[in-house]
């Protein structure tokens, strides 16, 4: 079924119905600079619209009030790090019961010279999919916005970089934005072919022939679904959607995995991939799931830093027990402290 029914326009009116209204105060946030093309950028000031050019670089992003200080330093970082900063644009996916008109204006207070849209996202177009998980705060319906971009964003977009709220880049998204795919991949993120893909899934999966022979012809690896570059005319053209739903309908009738938005994922695309350096995604930077322990960042160079597990790194900072790795993600936060002396 096409989701595009669901699909509401900025314009329509909204209704100011705070679900999840947490934290209870408001918070304010400073405004980021300015940031400039340098002079060998492309032009895109000529398109009309100015997302639908082809010099511009896609980024899909959620928005809800309980992650926005991530969001924030989410697209700081995109821009301090990109030498075409003006050509960066992002497409913000938002709960449709959000106060959708706050989260823009807190956007556009921040970043007035920033080139973005908010969508609204209908939650029951997923909520009926949803089984629950072993982590709670994975069965919130905009975790899985990211499966319906392709039908979200407008059709001028053919390709995007969808992007976690808890990350920073410290390089250029330009260069992650234009890996090639080749002649026929859909999606490219940075692959992990140690992990044990096999714990992913239930025994009732692979104790099913009929089920785990999805995997039959192809070398499937685990990959993080926080940073993935999107083929959206491929995406629609096979309508990945489609094929996304159905395992997550298999998954209510019978359970075969046990996170939320990730398995599907991996059962539709592990091994089909194009795999991306591992420097765009330095993951687990929250630690692990049950006991919070700080991580390290993996051998290599480092583009992305991502805090995905159950720790981020403002909760943490703010509780004054931040990981070692934290004082990487504090100087994009753009968090008014009330008491802070401007300088
Ligand atoms: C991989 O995970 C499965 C299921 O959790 C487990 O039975 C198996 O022993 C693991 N394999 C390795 C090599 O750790």
């Amino acid at each position: 079924m096409s989701l595009l029914v669901f699909i509401f326009l900025i314009s329509t009116p909204f209704t100011f119905v705070l679900t999840n209204g947490f934290p209870s105060t408001p918070q304010s946030f400073k405004e980021a600079p300015q940031f400039y093309n340098s002079p060998d950028c492309p032009s895109t000031t000529l398109d009309n619209p100015i997302f639908c050019s082809s010099h511009a670089v896609h980024v899909a992003m959620t928005l809800d009030t309980a992650y926005i200080r991530g969001s924030m330093a989410a697209i700081l970082s995109v821009l301090q790090h990109s030498s075409c900063p003006q050509n960066v644009f992002f497409h913000f996916v938002a709960s449709a019961s959000a106060n959708l008109s706050l989260l823009q204006s807190t956007i556009s207070s921040s970043f007035p010279y920033l080139n973005f849209r908010v969508y609204p996202f209908h939650d029951s177009a997923v909520s009926r999919l949803i089984s629950t998980s072993i982590r709670s705060a994975l069965d919130c319906p905009l975790n899985y916005a990211r499966s319906y971009l392709a039908n979200i964003l407008p059709l001028c977009v053919r390709r995007v970089v969808y992007l976690d709220s808890d990350l920073v880049l410290v390089d250029d998204i330009a260069k992650l934005a234009a890996t090639h795919l080749g002649s026929e991949a859909v999606l490219a993120a940075p692959e992990y072919c140690n992990a044990n893909f096999t714990s992913y899934f239930t025994l009732t999966f692979w104790s099913n022939p009929s089920l785990s022979l999805t995997f039959a012809d192809r070398k499937a690896c685990y990959f993080n679904t926080g940073v993935m570059v999107i083929d959206l005319d491929r995406w629609r053209e096979g309508d990945y959607t489609t094929r996304i739903e159905e395992w997550m309908e298999l998954q209510k009738r019978m359970r075969i995995y046990e996170l939320g938005s990730l398995p599907p994922f991996l059962l539709v695309f592990a091994g089909r991939i194009v795999p991306v350096d591992h420097r765009w995604n330095q993951h687990g930077l929250g630690g692990d799931n049950f006991r919070g322990l700080c991580r390290d960042l993996h051998p290599g160079p480092v583009s992305l830093l991502h805090w995905s597990g159950k720790g981020k790194p403002w909760a943490r900072l703010d509780a004054n027990r931040p990981c070692p790795l934290d004082a990487l993600w504090a100087p994009y936060d753009l968090l008014q402290t009330p008491f802070a002396l401007d300088s």
